[in-house]
């Protein structure tokens, strides 16, 4: 009775179309989203989603002396920098936000808001305020105290993207050899978005260096300066090089007239040639005493009215406003965390994620050698894996386009595929279809015809930029934990039990999900094929399926970058008779999500072949992975005899099955996994569930990178799903619920307490002290504490909603 169904199928198809389904991705929604701090790897930079734009960006030092000049002078962001935290304190990616600037060491508060003018159809202004901190230190000369005589250089940057886009400063006349007294605008004809004009205000209200100095001639700088150039495309992100360039000449001038001891101050000498005209790079330097202001108008085209700076004031106010009732509404911090501290962390966490979403657009490097080697199917292939890499095979591939959020502005300004299904959590509370989006750049964007994604993606020299040689390379039979579908079964939370500002419109989804399901199917496929595990070679003992059991390929003795948790402790030397208990239960999670799709697209018969596969993947979870003896989950590799032995090393691998929701109320397993994580000697610490147990003979050894640490993204598995089993009534039950407050609470105090101190969050935390460590400024994954915070202060048995009637 095939044939029956699928004419159902196809009429339904029909009926759903003629219907007008709802349209995803509409124009409006679109325009809405089209220009942002689209640049995370820059402290201020704004760009559209067109793959070429117009880009800007900020540049700024404290200008009184030569060395501290070039040592403080900002551009990318960096970690350890002298700057006392930064960062979006609100931001909508629809309507805007304001970043404030701690930079302590040049003694400025910067606050940078950027706003969307006509939701967005008309175009975005952006305001650029210095206040002197309180406490700057004096500098050289300073008369009236440092409040007035800070002296501070800014550089905003304009590039024009595309060979055959035009840009120029308008009214050059109005400058002369001594720069702008006013305003500066520059209009142009960009290749994808068409003409457009952008002004750079200069109000009278400001203080600038003076300049009557006897001894040299110097150069008013109340005036605003221009340097226009034609640069190759791949130059145009190189703002802070171009200023350099653009100063040397004034440098080497001074240089030739003066000497060391009559040689012009700082604030003189760093100014850029003042050569306003066409070009697809125009640098804007200004330098102000004290506090200063100025604002940014953008326009699409060339006769718009542009809005005033009264117009960008009351704009700001309101998009800050907008904000707060929406966060108040969906992402508001619960008991005990509705102190006032609460709500500002919360939302400059959460904005500093959603604000850190990039366009990235450009090309990378892919192995696509498919080396025989790469299959991994003999002992010691990790030597000859490393033989067939150093051939380097790679080739350059793309353009491609991706539109994502990245886990660390300093540090990881780009896409990763496993951060990315952490990172669209907190997100798609806010705003979901921006976390569709995402969503879909990752599969329709980026993944190729065999349904591989890369999982560090660095498009274009921009990215290139911090990413050393050795990593830059792609090779399609490397995976990463397949994250974006726990968005998946998210946003279908959302859609069953969300209503009012949490609703997500069922009719909506639907359509995505259509149009998104072959490629789910593809990727999904692509693990089963390329990661499988040896079922059949060796002596398995008793398992219920002979299919589901998989392997991580792309591992060395130490590593298992693959996997993500990069030198967690594996079965040593590496074998191809291994068997990987943390992607068996990743494999499981999404096969239960694409059931849950096909169900709800009204795909029965993959959903009934998703629910079978599903169940041999529970059975061979335990069949495989459980160790009687150690009471825990195990790896698994092959003995000299050939036979399956299990390597337990106890910490985040062993709960897997448990995190990723495999595990039931009454599974016989989970009194031991809530034992392991319970337990101080093991996995409990003050301030989270311990990468590694502090029983293991590994604890804390070597990279010591996932051996001991807390990590956030892990921990909040661990409270969503205590979470979970305290809801649904069971023997579990009552445990759950206690250790589910402990834990919020621990976690929630361990990144408040290094926020407060640092001003920073971190990518991870020690499990003895609690201090944040390693990457700084890591507002990916961490900014789940939002999330954290979010959820219930006490757990309600029987409470409906979410992935309850999964279990
Ligand atoms: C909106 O943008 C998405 C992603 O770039 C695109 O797929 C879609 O076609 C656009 N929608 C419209 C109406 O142009
Ligand atoms: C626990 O696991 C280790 C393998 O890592 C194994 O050698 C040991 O025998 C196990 N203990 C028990 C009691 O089964």
């Amino acid at each position: 009775m095939r044939w029956s169904s699928s004419i159902l199928c196809l009429l339904s198809g029909l009926l759903v179309s003629a219907q007008d389904a709802p349209q995803v991705f509409t124009q409006a929604s679109n325009d809405s989203l089209l220009w942002g701090a689209y640049r995370p790897n820059v402290y201020f930079g704004l760009r559209s989603r067109l793959p070429t734009s117009l880009t800007t960006a900020l540049m700024w030092s404290r200008a009184e002396h030569y060395e501290t000049m070039a040592n403080t002078f900002r551009y990318t962001c960096e970690q350890h920098s002298g700057i006392k935290g930064y960062g979006w304190d609100v931001y909508d990616p629809r309507t805007g936000g304001v970043q404030t600037i701690r930079d302590q060491e040049n003694g400025i508060d910067l606050e940078t808001s950027f706003v969307k003018f006509d939701e967005g159809r008309g175009g975005w202004g952006a305001r650029i305020k210095g206040t002197v901190r309180d406490d700057a230190q004096p500098g050289s000369g300073s008369q009236n105290g440092v409040k007035e005589q800070l002296k501070t250089m800014l550089l905003f940057t304009v590039g024009v993207e595309g060979e055959r886009s035009v840009s120029k400063v308008v009214d050059t006349e109005a400058a002369n050899d001594n720069g702008f007294k006013g305003d500066v605008t520059i209009e142009g004809q960009g290749e994808s978005m068409g003409p457009f004009r952008i002004t750079i205000t200069e109000p009278e209200s400001n203080s600038h260096p003076v300049h009557n100095h006897p001894s040299y001639q110097a150069k008013p700088l109340d005036r605003t300066y221009v340097h226009s150039m034609m640069m190759p495309q791949e130059a145009l992100w190189q703002g802070k090089a171009l200023a350099f360039r653009s100063m040397k000449a004034t440098i080497d001038q001074y240089g030739e007239e003066y000497t060391e001891n009559t040689m012009p101050p700082p604030w003189q000498t760093y100014t850029i040639s003042h050569e306003p005209g066409a070009g697809n790079v125009h640098l804007i330097q200004k330098s102000y005493d004290g506090d200063f202001q100025f604002d940014v108008f953008f326009t699409p085209s060339t006769q718009g009215i542009q809005p005033t700076s009264k117009d960008l004031t009351k704009a700001i106010q309101k998009v800050t406003e907008d904000f707060n009732a929406k966060y108040a509404a969906v992402l508001a911090p619960q008991a005990p965390f509705t102190g006032k501290q609460y709500l500002p962390f919360s939302k400059a966490l959460f904005s500093n994620l959603i604000g850190g979403i990039g366009y990235f657009h450009g090309e990378h490097l892919v192995d696509r050698s498919y080396a025989p080697e790469y299959e991994e199917e003999n002992e010691a292939f990790h030597f000859a894996t490393a033989e067939a890499r150093a051939r380097n095979q790679q080739k350059v591939e793309g353009p491609y386009t991706l539109y994502t959020s990245v886990p660390s502005r300093p540090f990881f300004p780009r896409g990763f595929l496993w951060d990315e299904g952490f990172h669209l959590l907190p997100i798609l509370d806010f705003d979901p279809e921006v976390a569709m989006q995402i969503v879909s750049s990752w599969f329709e964007g980026l993944m190729d015809e065999d349904g591989w994604i890369p999982r560090e993606v660095i498009l274009g020299q921009e990215a290139a930029s911090k990413v050393p040689a050795e990593f830059q390379v792609q090779y399609p039979h490397y995976a990463n934990p397949p994250t974006l579908f726990m968005v998946l079964e998210a946003l279908l939370d959302k859609a069953k039990y969300g209503s009012g500002e949490n609703a997500l419109d069922q009719g909506l989804l639907k359509a995505w999900l259509e149009r998104l399901y072959p490629l789910l199917q593809r990727n999904y496929e692509w693990y089963r094929e390329t990661q499988y595990g040896d079922l059949k070679g060796y002596d398995r003992g008793e398992i219920r399926s002979r299919k589901e059991g998989y392997r991580w390929r792309g591992r060395t003795p130490q590593h298992i970058l693959t996997s993500g948790l990069d030198d967690y402790p594996r079965a040593q030397p590496p074998h191809p008779g291994e068997l990987h208990t943390d992607l068996l239960s990743w494999i499981g999670m999404m096969t239960r999500a694409l059931r849950r799709v096909a169900s709800f697209l009204g795909q029965s018969d993959d959903a009934e072949k998703y629910g079978k596969t599903l169940e041999a993947i529970k059975r061979n979870v335990d069949d495989l992975h459980w160790d009687q003896g150690n009471r825990t989950y195990c790896d698994v590799t092959v003995d000299d005899f050939e036979e399956s032995i299990h390597v337990c090393h106890k910490g985040y691998i062993s709960l897997f099955p448990f995190l990723t929701g495999l595990m039931g109320p009454e599974h016989k397993h989970l009194g031991a996994m809530l034992d392991l994580i319970a337990d101080e000697n093991e996995l409990w610490s003050p301030f989270g569930i311990r990468s590694l147990s502090k029983s293991d003979e590994l604890y804390g050894t070597e990279e010591n990178y996932w051996r001991s640490p807390v990590w956030m993204n892990i921990n909040y598995l661990v409270l969503e799903n205590l979470l979970r089993i305290a809801e649904i009534s069971g023997p579990h039950a009552p445990r759950a619920t206690r250790m589910y407050t402990a834990l919020r609470q621990n976690l929630v105090s361990t990144v408040y307490r290094g926020w407060e101190k640092t001003g920073f969050a971190w990518e991870q935390y020690n499990p003895e002290s609690g201090e944040g460590q390693r990457t700084q400024h890591f507002t990916g994954w961490t900014s789940l504490v939002v999330k954290m915070m979010a959820m219930p202060e006490t757990p309600v048995v029987g409470r409906a909603g979410g992935r309850h009637d999964e279990l």
